[in-house]
């Protein structure tokens, strides 16, 4: 286990890394937040490399108007404090980029992140009912259950100020 604070902060432009974890995390490098589609093949990606090379966190996120967007967040050392640098290293690049809030999207299932985001301060800003279920019938890929095999359903949205 490496400390956080020795983990490298690197912008991802290889992102074939980020798009197979997606693929086998969520069924689609597509992501829907405020029922807008973010392609992570296409957007900004952060990493956080251990001195070996290999990846601690990636995420994916990007700006409209004034509100940037967390498209993915993924941990490979959970537990770590890898997440935790990632979420602040978004949060940095975002203030930079002139964002006043930034959104991210839970699926219904997901309570680690439901409990990870809240411990940061973010505040539940929308609830879509269905949302993923609408979503899968156009991308019938996305999975169908998540955390302890719950069904995923509904999108659940949260912000924090910046
Ligand atoms: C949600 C997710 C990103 C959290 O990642 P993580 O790396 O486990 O998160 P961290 O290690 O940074 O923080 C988790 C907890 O570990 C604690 N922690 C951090 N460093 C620690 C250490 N050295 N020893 C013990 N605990 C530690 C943190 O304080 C935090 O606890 P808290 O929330 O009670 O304060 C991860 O579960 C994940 O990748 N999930 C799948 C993808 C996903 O759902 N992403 C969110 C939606 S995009």
């Amino acid at each position: 286990m490496t400390s956080p604070g020795r983990l490298e902060l690197r912008v991802v432009t290889d992102k074939s890394e980020l798009l197979r974890i997606m693929m086998a995390a969520w069924g689609s490098h597509r992501m829907m937040i405020s029922l807008h589609v973010y392609d992570v093949a296409e957007i900004d990606a952060l990493g956080l490399f251990e001195p070996d090379g290999s990846t601690a966190a990636l995420a994916s996120w990007t700006v409209r108007g004034e509100t940037a967007y967390l498209c993915a967040l993924h941990s490979l050392r959970p537990g770590e404090g890898a997440a935790i640098r990632m979420l602040d290293a978004v949060i940095f690049a975002a203030r930079k980029a002139g964002a006043k809030k930034l959104k991210a999207m839970l699926t219904n299932d997901n309570m680690p992140g439901l409990t990870f985001y809240q411990r940061r301060g973010f505040r539940l800003s929308g609830v879509y009912l269905e949302a993923i279920d609408a979503y899968r019938s156009v991308v019938p890929t996305i999975i169908k259950t998540g955390y302890k095999d719950i069904p995923i359903h509904d999108a659940i949205e949260l912000e924090i100020a910046l």
